[in-house]
């Protein structure tokens, strides 16, 4: 088992598609470990595991617990850690942070959200050795309306140019998120790092979703997600006959008792 490295992910550019997952837990850090080059822990966690309305009241000391655990228990994935809202809010205050979950989780990036606006952030952590992700379109933490990303030439504009400055500033790939599918093309095609897309068509790098959407776990149905099983279903029946054996008594039965 070789461990994937951020050389490996630059140089499956053009070549074989990037394979990404969200993965916020053991569980399903060890399994998306075994099939996905990088693993993200994302802030998605905040409204995927507790219910928040937005990423914005996520914080670095949950998103640590959360990268220890996934970090820990994926042994080849690259492990991307997500900075919060509001912690890379200068290079000076990135750099802290960023020092400090990466000597606490182990993870072998950060990413970052933004485009021209977080370049000079960006230079900085990547002078200073660590490896950051970048992200452009729709971007959960500033973004008040969750729309598609692109739709006019000002747009398109705006995030081609984000897409360059922040690879200029040395990201290893770029997050592109909900945006129309010519302009994924273009910026694919543009710059030399890999991009990897949710909701930004086949034409990126690689592929990213959040695990429990894919899963069919959350009750968030974009038309960017496809839904490769339905655990809320299974759950929901595993769950049901479970109380129904309960108050039958068919739980515990022989089998489940100590003599
Ligand atoms: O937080 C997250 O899960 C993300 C993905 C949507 C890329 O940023």
């Amino acid at each position: 088992m070789q461990k994937i490295t951020v050389k490996k992910i630059l140089s499956k550019k053009n070549k074989t598609p990037i394979t990404c997952l969200t993965a916020y837990s053991k569980t399903t850090a060890q399994i998306a470990d075994k099939y996905c080059d990088i693993i993200l822990v994302g802030d998605s966690l905040g409204m995927v595991l507790h219910g928040m309305k937005t990423t914005r009241d996520v914080t670095i000391e949950s998103m640590i617990l959360h990268g220890k655990t996934v970090k820990k228990f994926s042994k080849k994935s690259l492990v991307v850690f997500d900075m919060p809202y509001r912690t890379y809010t200068n290079k000076y205050i990135a750099y802290k942070n960023a020092k400090r979950v990466i000597k606490l989780t182990k993870c072998d990036a950060v990413k970052l959200e933004g485009g021209i606006k977080v370049a000079k952030i960006i230079k900085y952590l990547v002078n200073k050795k660590i490896p950051v992700m970048g992200h452009i379109g729709l971007l959960p933490q500033s973004s008040t309306n969750f729309k598609l990303k692109g739709k006019n030439i000002f747009q398109k504009k705006k995030i081609f140019q984000d897409a360059v400055a922040i690879s200029n500033s040395g990201v290893f790939a770029i997050v592109i998120e909900c945006v129309v599918e010519s302009l994924a093309k273009e910026i694919t095609k543009y710059i030399s790092v890999p991009t990897i897309g949710i909701g930004a068509s086949k034409y990126c790098d690689g592929q990213i979703l959040v695990i429990d959407d894919m899963l069919g776990l959350s009750d968030f149905f974009p038309k960017f997600v496809k839904r490769y099983s339905n655990l809320r279903e299974i759950i929901d029946k595993s769950i049901k006959n479970y109380t129904k054996d309960v108050k039958t008594r068919r739980f515990p039965s022989s089998k489940n008792v100590y003599k």
